[in-house]
């Protein structure tokens, strides 16, 4: 047990960016890896956890034991999360669309020589809060928040307005995107630790032994 610490609990991860179709052959979507995410739900199984990893399109190979879910969109991500629930600890890495394009073309659009198309856009489910608004609500439910600027304070902001109980903020004005090392301040209520940056690898486990401590605290 002392090494599988989160044995008998159910941990879902979300991860990867959402792809948002225009037509057949071209979509809107954030930059992300899905590296972070993926390396979560890794370290979350290692530690005995079952893990549900609802992944965005991304190209990383499924970690060992570990349940995963493949979607393309928003709307399928929040679609897979709502099957997934309930879950004792939920983490949202994904770097969701906020928005789609309002008219899906089922056909190619065509070059027209003269003005490009224009694009109309319609709000996308923002997943994290509708699971804290859920009935369902996990019991340890963490946000990420990727941010260039005011790190800490966003991030203090994202933490209420999205009624979730942790923030692990990614300071994303570097070289994160796509990379191998994440800087990270985690912010709690009434608490925010600042981890040195270091591998995202290193991140995950580091995240897990906190989860696992604060799951322990409540038992
Ligand atoms: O508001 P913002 O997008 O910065 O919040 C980031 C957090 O919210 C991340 O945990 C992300 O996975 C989650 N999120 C979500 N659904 C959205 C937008 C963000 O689950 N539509």
């Amino acid at each position: 047990i002392e090494h599988r610490p989160l044995y008998g609990k159910h941990v879902l991860v979300t991860a990867g960016p959402t792809h948002e179709p225009i037509d057949p052959v071209r979509y809107l979507a954030n930059r992300s890896s899905g590296k972070q995410g993926f390396a979560i739900a890794a370290a979350a199984a290692a530690a005995g956890a079952k893990v549900t990893l609802v992944a965005g399109p991304v190209n990383l190979r499924t970690p060992l034991g570990v349940e995963r879910q493949d979607v393309e969109s928003a709307e399928e991500m929040a679609k897979a999360v709502r099957t997934a629930l309930p879950v004792d600890v939920a983490i949202m890495v994904a770097a969701v669309a906020d928005w789609r394009p309002r008219d899906f073309k089922g056909d190619k659009i065509k070059k027209r020589g003269s003005a490009p198309p224009a694009l109309i856009l319609t709000e996308n489910p923002d997943i994290l809060a509708s699971v804290a608004a859920s009935p369902k609500r996990p019991e340890l439910l963490i946000g990420f928040a990727a941010e260039t600027n005011d790190v800490v304070e966003n991030a203090r902001k994202k933490r209420k307005s999205k009624g979730v109980d942790w923030i692990v903020a990614n300071d994303v004005s570097g070289d994160v995107m796509g990379g191998n090392d994440n800087r990270i301040h985690l912010v709690r209520e009434g608490k925010v630790e600042h981890w040195a940056e270091m591998t995202k690898q290193d991140v995950a486990m580091k995240l897990v032994t906190e989860i696992a401590e604060r799951l322990t605290e409540d038992a």
